[in-house]
């Protein structure tokens, strides 16, 4: 399926959570194994962060030092507001994540978290024509965000900045309705304005991996044969909208929930 003029298969490599060895340093050797798998498995999109420590590195030794550049596509994510003092500071970050990945640009850079006071942050160290410069200079093929606030706040984010190319959001059933994340409502924006979605969060963490013997009973009784995550992300409308090509997530969709064969 085209995704922002590229191909690239719906299911994603989230770098969040990598597997640990004893003293708490990432088990290299297994995350190997892990990029060997989803690349057999056709999967190309990865999704690191300068925020997610020693991510970058990593994704470094297990895919950039072992896979023909252009073969696979990498995100990664600017998070000025955790600790940047000034726009120099945060800015200097992208040439960081340049040099811990070594991947030389990066398919799709996302500032990272708007929302709450963090978007002011993203304002005035002036990051929103930092990233358009980047795409201009050829650095990054693709400039996003991720949101993690209500749908009102991601309306004046998306309203104030046309030419951001594609949003990550939290999807899933358990996320559609909440007051708090407003998936379902965050998706309507994303749509109203004609902007793809990237899927984060998925199986909410985890959780919903294994959920509460009430909720486990009720989708036992739906589908027998349907594992607890592969449920996560069938939210009502989302598939739809994917089908017809208002939202056309990077990470797993609900496209291919509902139509398993065309997984891509
Ligand atoms: N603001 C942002 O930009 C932002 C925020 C959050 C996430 N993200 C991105 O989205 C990615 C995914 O987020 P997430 O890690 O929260 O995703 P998720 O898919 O909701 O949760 C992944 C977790 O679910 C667990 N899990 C247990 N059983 C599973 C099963 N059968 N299938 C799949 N997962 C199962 C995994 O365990 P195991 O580790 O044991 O497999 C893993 O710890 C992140 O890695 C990151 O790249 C971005």
């Amino acid at each position: 399926m085209a995704y922002l003029g590229e191909s690239i298969p719906k299911l994603g490599f989230g770098l969040m959570r990598l597997p640990k060895l004893d003293d708490e340093t990432i088990d290299i050797e297994q995350v190997k194994q892990m990029v060997d798998l989803f690349m057999e498995a056709g999967c190309t999109y990865f999704d690191t962060a300068r925020a997610y420590t020693g991510s970058e590195a990593a994704i470094r030794k297990a895919l950039v030092e072992r896979y023909p550049r252009e073969s696979f596509q990498l995100a990664t994510k600017n998070a000025a507001w955790i600790k940047a003092k000034d726009a120099d500071e945060a800015q200097a970050d992208f040439y960081i994540s340049l040099e811990e990945t070594g991947a030389g640009y990066f398919d799709f850079y996302l500032i990272h978290n708007t929302g709450g006071p963090r978007t002011a942050v993203f304002d005035k160290f002036g990051m929103w024509d930092f990233v358009k410069q980047l795409k201009a200079d050829g650095k990054v093929k693709h400039i996003g965000f991720s949101h993690h606030d209500n749908a009102e706040r991601l309306d004046e984010v998306i309203t104030a900045h046309p030419e951001m190319e594609f949003v990550q959001l939290q999807v899933n059933y358990a996320d559609w309705d909440n007051a708090n994340t407003q998936s379902r409502k965050c998706v309507e924006v994303a749509q109203k304005h004609g902007l793809p979605i990237v899927i984060m969060e998925p199986v909410r963490g985890g959780t919903l991996a294994t959920p509460p013997e009430q909720v486990a009973e009720v989708l036992r009784a739906s589908n027998p044969d349907r594992s607890f995550p592969d449920w996560a992300p069938l939210v009502p409308g989302l598939g739809a909208a994917v089908r017809h090509g208002r939202a056309e997530p990077g990470h797993r969709s609900l496209r291919d929930v509902e139509h398993p064969a065309d997984a891509g």
